[in-house]
């Protein structure tokens, strides 16, 4: 007879399988380039850099669902307390009014996912959209006078909220999708100055892609003769940037579009919430020398934002992977 820990571990393998497995499946493709399509085209401006959570650094999704997720959970409590289902019943409607603008928050996210985390965000959306229709049921139930179905509209509520807060998790945390790829690269490039090459190997105005520490780095040559050198993978997904648009003192990522300020790797526009690593550069017998920003130096800042407006709208959304 199997120990129940040895049934417990197949269960919890049962689960990862699942999840693996929904990231693997095709059959949604259709449906998700159509939505994504459609997300991307949302008319929202800068508002759009808001929603991904840019002024905060970090998405802003995960931050608006702690409404939602929070006052249907006092109201399931109340539920379960005697004389309370009017409290309860306003919770859920506070809890329905704030699901409006998380969602939007997660679908911008959302649309600038590879493909695989497509996939499991779309169920993670109609679960929680089957959420937020069972509390709709559960307020018409208890507004109309039946207070027992809307308790049992609202615990069916949950589950499914629970659900999708699983799916977001597996997003987040296995799939990475709204981490900072750039973190990492303070902690690998060793201190002091490395040499990446001769002044003549980096054309004026061009994209050059070189190694220090086995860590990809872009290096800029403006016109007037200064070196810009960033941690090459964008801090969104890690897309190639010397494969973007240098322009306007910035260069844009060829996957979805984040405009990175290349004096300091402030992240002019999103979807990257975080600002690409710097280095320090110099010019020694001819050859060019970049050193990592320490952490004295001066943070990269949103001074100069406006330059994104400049910057060629036409290159957005160029990523199919
Ligand atoms: S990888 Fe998405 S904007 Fe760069």
């Amino acid at each position: 007879m199997r120990k129940r820990s040895d049934r417990r571990i197949t269960g919890q393998n049962r689960m990862l399988s699942l999840l693996d497995a929904l990231e693997r499946d095709p059959r949604a493709d259709a449906v998700i380039d159509v939505l994504t399509k459609r997300v991307r085209a949302l008319p929202l401006g800068r508002a759009r850099d808001a929603l991904h959570g840019k002024p905060i650094g970090h998405p802003a999704h995960p931050l608006m669902v702690q409404v939602p997720i929070g006052s249907w959970m006092s109201a399931a409590v109340l539920d379960l307390w005697p004389g309370r289902s009017r409290e309860a019943g306003f919770l859920v409607g506070v809890g329905l009014a704030a699901a409006g603008p998380a969602a939007l928050a997660g679908a911008v996210d959302w649309a600038e996912l590879h493909r695989q985390q497509t996939r499991v965000g779309l169920v993670h959306a109609v679960t929680n959209v089957t959420a937020v229709g069972l509390y709709g049921a559960s307020l018409f139930c208890r507004l109309t006078g039946r207070a027992g179905a809307g308790r049992a509209y609202g615990f069916l509520g949950l589950t499914a909220a629970g659900v999708g807060g699983m799916l977001g998790g597996h997003l987040a945390y296995r799939q990475a999708s709204g981490a900072n790829h750039a973190e990492e690269v303070p902690h690998v490039v060793s201190e002091g100055w490395h040499r990446v090459g001769s002044v003549d190997e980096f054309p004026a105005g061009q994209a050059v892609r070189r190694t220090v520490d086995d860590v990809p780095v872009l290096v800029v040559r403006e016109v007037g003769g200064t070196f810009h050198a960033l941690a090459e993978r964008c801090s969104h997904l890690a897309g190639p940037l010397s494969e973007g648009t240098v322009a306007d003192g910035c260069v844009q990522c060829p996957w979805h579009g984040s405009v990175f300020r290349l004096s300091d790797g402030w992240n002019v526009r999103g979807p990257a919430t975080a600002p690409q690593p710097a280095f320090d550069t110099r010019v020694v017998d001819g050859h060019v020398e970049i050193s990592l920003r320490g952490p004295d130096a001066a943070p990269a800042g949103p001074e100069g934002d406006e330059v994104a407006a400049r910057v060629d709208e036409s290159r957005l959304h160029g990523h199919g992977a």
